[in-house]
């Protein structure tokens, strides 16, 4: 079976849950507080896990108990963690602040940072075949070295330039399969690119097409945290599975309108899917099929 290789962070989200998210200088009390895994790489990892491919993530924790702690939750999840590395600064920390259907996120990038061009050649060497998904909460020199160690295996990539940044100029203009929101489309484009418009849905713009996808609107949106990973993790997995673009397209849109009905970035496919969404995703799992929580 196609493998997933993802690159990218791996973070440990400690969520707050409020009525309203606050303004510069003001406090918000009544929150409720979780703690989950987090990071865009790990989160877009467990995703396409979810969705029934091998995964491979190349990352970096560091030497603590919470990177020990997320290295053991990715593999119960599927996720293959023998090519990520422990650095010397602390695993990454996120605040993530929810409220009003909106969130606000804070990154500590700790161990994130650590990853090298070196590392990212070293884990190359072993990988000859799949599809690669890189994110960019990792420094820029490792980003453009996953994406062109990709691309010189010949492999299909997908770059997620997200969080929205300041890119090096080789990032700016590329030519891989790319993924933004509209805010990250103002700094990176491709002429193969998808653009998630959040309860709109997404947009395809590549040479042989140009269309618009609605959403799969979410009776309730819980928490919009993640649901780009959500969607960045399915599209590689279907593309992995020999969908075409739009099709892959069309389950990474159902995986994100399931993304923002939960709190969490990660805990989506835990709970039994809406009809809407297994549909699409080709789930056999739906509310009420009695197949109780749990990834697939
Ligand atoms: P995030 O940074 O919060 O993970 P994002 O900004 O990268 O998300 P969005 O464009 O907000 O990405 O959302 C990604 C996808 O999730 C959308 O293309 C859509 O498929 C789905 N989605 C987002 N918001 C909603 C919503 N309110 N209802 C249904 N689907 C949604
Ligand atoms: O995309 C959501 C993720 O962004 C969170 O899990 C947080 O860790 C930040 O990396």
């Amino acid at each position: 079976m196609t493998q997933i290789v993802v690159v990218g962070s791996i973070n440990i989200d400690d969520i707050y849950t409020a009525h309203s998210l606050p303004v510069v200088g003001e406090t918000v009390t009544g929150a409720r507080y979780q703690q989950q895994g987090g990071g865009k790489g790990a989160n877009q990892a467990v995703a396409a896990a979810f969705d029934g491919l091998p995964v491979k993530m190349i990352g970096m924790v560091g030497p603590d108990a919470d990177g020990q702690r997320q290295i053991e939750e990715l593999e119960s999840l599927g996720v293959d963690c023998s090519l990520v590395g422990v650095g010397t600064e602390p695993t990454g920390r996120a605040a993530v602040m929810v409220g009003g259907g909106d969130n606000q996120i804070v990154v500590a990038s700790g161990a994130n940072h650590q990853l090298s061009v070196h590392t990212i050649m070293r884990a190359f060497d072993s990988i000859d075949a799949g599809v690669v998904l890189v994110s960019a909460e990792i420094h820029d020199e490792p980003l453009l070295a996953a994406l062109f160690a990709a691309r010189d295996r010949g492999l299909t990539t997908v770059f997620n330039a997200a969080p929205a940044r300041t890119f090096s100029t080789q990032l700016a203009k590329q030519e891989f399969l790319l993924v933004v929101n509209e805010v990250e489309a103002e700094v990176v484009s491709s002429n193969h690119q998808i653009t998630t418009l959040g309860s709109e849905g997404l947009r395809i713009q590549t040479p042989e097409l140009s269309t618009t996808v609605p959403a799969l609107l979410a009776p309730e949106v819980v928490d919009t945290t993640g649901a780009g990973d959500a969607f960045c993790g399915v599209l590689a997995a279907s593309l992995a599975k020999g969908m075409n673009l739009e099709t892959a397209a069309r389950r990474a849109n159902a995986a994100g309108s399931a993304a923002v009905r939960v709190v969490g970035a990660r805990t989506w496919r835990s709970v039994p899917l809406p009809a809407d969404v297994a549909e699409v995703l080709g789930s056999t799992r739906s509310v009420g099929d009695g197949l109780g929580p749990g990834p697939q």
